[in-house]
């Protein structure tokens, strides 16, 4: 597992949420006085609605200097920016539409693309633009990934037994989810595990028994590929519901 892994157990979604968002203005802080800027991956989903929703709040929002940010999104689904199943419209209006982005700081997974090759390919070249990098070199270190789990143990859109789980260079891919008989984009493992710090977030009693297989079951990672994500020299940190953390707790 990683270096550092850390398991933070909240008593409701919105105790979670204020902390992770408070994560999100200490990890934008470090990053800006450090580096000038902050690349920011976020998760799909439900669960980071909340999280996305409370930085909108003048007591955190006036703290980031939104300007140096940089969004990202580790997956996306096969669909167009402005569908109910967008994991781009869903932070767009939990979070980015109320705030001042530079435009060009919002990098979209293009989901909708005809061509999935072409559009994670492109998205390989955005991200080795932001970092001024290659895109042939080692993959950069996100200042901090959000991640979510879902009830199968995926994380992304890096599924049980898909085709991304083996993919060793590329930072982003198409993905191929029989299970779902759809196709997304993700980002990589190497990519993921390559970022300063990951934060899963995690709720729910019907996650219950797949987190605890996650984090303290037998090393299956083709079957529960979150327990692929363990970053390099980053840090891990799980915040996670109690009710998502009955069993672990239990055992
Ligand atoms: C997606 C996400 C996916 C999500 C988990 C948990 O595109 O759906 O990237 O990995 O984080 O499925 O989803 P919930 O937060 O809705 O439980």
């Amino acid at each position: 597992m990683s270096r550092d892994l850390n398991l933070r157990v909240f008593s409701d979604l919105d105790q979670l949420s204020d902390a992770a968002a408070d994560m999100v203005v200490n990890h934008a802080a470090t990053a800006i006085q450090t580096r000038g800027r902050f690349t920011f991956v976020l998760s799909g989903g439900s669960t980071p609605r909340l999280l996305y929703q409370k930085l909108t709040e003048p007591s955190r929002c006036d703290q980031i200097a939104w300007s140096k940010v940089h969004f990202f999104w580790g997956d996306e689904r096969t669909v167009p920016p402005d569908d109910e199943q967008s994991n781009f419209r869903m932070a767009n209006e939990a979070l980015l539409s109320h705030l001042d982005i530079p435009p060009d700081h919002i990098h979209r997974l293009r989901g909708e693309a005809a061509d999935l090759d072409a559009a994670a390919e492109q998205y390989q070249q955005t991200i080795a633009h932001v970092f001024g990098v290659s895109p042939d070199s080692e993959p950069p270190a996100f200042d901090l990934v959000l991640l979510g789990m879902g009830g199968d143990g995926h994380t992304a859109s890096l599924f049980p037994h898909t085709e991304a789980l083996s993919e060793k260079k590329r930072w982003v891919v198409p993905n191929r989810v029989p299970e779902l008989d759809t196709n997304r984009l993700t980002m990589t493992i190497p990519l993921l595990n390559r970022a300063k710090e990951v934060v899963f977030l995690v709720k729910g009693k019907d996650k219950s028994q797949r987190f605890a297989e996650v984090l303290k079951g037998p090393r299956h990672p083709e079957k529960l590929p979150s327990q692929f994500i363990h970053p390099v020299c980053g840090t891990l940190t799980w915040l996670v519901d109690q009710e998502a953390a009955r069993e672990v707790q239990s055992k």
